[in-house]
């Protein structure tokens, strides 16, 4: 008896919980890839247009991860995820739910946790995109959960982001992705305050300053296309540039700063990392070597 309920229930292709700007995107590009689609949101209205559109609308969270086998979740963050899901446990057995809020490691952690102790299976995504940019080629959204999830279901993200890519495993693995990404533009975003701050000392106008950033910015491709060659198999010879030429220009640049007696946390914190490098006796290797240097360390 209950398995003709389950049957009856089983009535489209994936169910879409979070109809915000996001979700409503998410919902579209899934009708749009010829799937049938039920939506659930807090606030019915905001189901409306996407029912005229030939979804199934739902009443209820329970309801909606009943009607088709995937659920993609797109609320505000993980916390409320947990919420409606916890909720709707009784429906969660054997299903698979998509989380694609933004959130934490632990909260992601834990989500995957609720889902798995109710017989579920998860993926975990970040959006890399603009509601706008779902459903294009180049879009990219990054996921995390089993290989095997991912070659069920990667047709299912790539309708959304056409470059999207499989990360890992864990669920908590996408907070470090972003702030390991998020900490490479940061990177740039000092290094021109910190900059700035040498030239604004020395009376070198800021608009001289500013006109020269992208001319020295030219060398970043050259870093990145030696980092992108090397550091994925941890492979760190015959380098451009050798941690020792970059080490002294550390130290030349520090001399610069201290000279000019302004605020020097960065370019201090750039000759102590170099050393730790030469301390080990890395001196012909590429700058980059540090990263399996510092892994090593607490
Ligand atoms: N928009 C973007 O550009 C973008 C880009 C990348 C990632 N994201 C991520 O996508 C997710 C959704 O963003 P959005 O732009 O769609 O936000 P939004 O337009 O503000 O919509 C938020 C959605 O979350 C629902 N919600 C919030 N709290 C809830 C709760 N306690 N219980 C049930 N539903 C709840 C809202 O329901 P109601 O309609 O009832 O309020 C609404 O459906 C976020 O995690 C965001 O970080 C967004």
């Amino acid at each position: 008896m209950q398995l003709v309920i389950l049957e009856e229930f089983s009535m489209t292709d994936i169910s879409v919980i979070g109809l915000g700007s996001m979700g409503t995107a998410l919902a579209r590009a899934q009708m749009k890839a010829g799937r049938s689609v039920t939506v659930w949101n807090r606030t019915p209205e905001k189901a409306t247009a996407l029912g005229s559109e030939g979804a199934t609308v739902a009443a209820t969270v329970s309801e909606a991860i009943s009607a088709s086998p995937v659920t993609i979740t797109c609320v505000k963050s993980h916390p409320q995820t947990i919420e409606l899901l916890s909720n709707a446990a009784n429906s969660l057995p054997n299903k698979t739910i998509i989380e694609l809020s933004t959130g934490g490691a632990e909260d992601a952690e834990d989500l995957a946790q609720l889902v798995e102790n109710a017989g579920a299976s998860w993926m975990v995504g970040i959006i890399n995109a603009y509601p706008h940019m779902i459903g294009d080629k180049d879009t990219v959204l990054s996921v995390v959960g089993t290989e095997e999830q991912w070659k069920i279901h990667g047709p299912i993200i790539r309708n959304l982001g056409g470059s999207s890519v499989h990360v890992g495993g864990q669920a908590g693995m996408l907070a470090a992705l972003f702030a390991g990404l998020f900490t490479v533009r940061q990177g740039f975003m000092w290094g021109m305050i910190y900059g700035a701050l040498a030239a604004k000392k020395a009376g070198i106008p800021m608009q001289t300053f500013s006109d020269l950033v992208p001319i020295s910015m030219g060398m970043m491709k050259p870093y990145y296309d030696y980092f992108a060659a090397t550091a994925p198999q941890a492979t760190y010879d015959n380098p451009p540039a050798s941690m020792s030429t970059y080490a002294a220009a550390l130290e030349d640049v520090l001399a610069s700063f201290e000279a000019l007696g302004v605020r020097d946390e960065l370019p201090r914190l750039f000759v102590e990392m170099a050393q730790l490098g030469m301390d080990q006796g890395l001196e012909d290797k590429a700058l980059t070597a540090i990263i399996d240097v510092l892994a090593q360390k607490q």
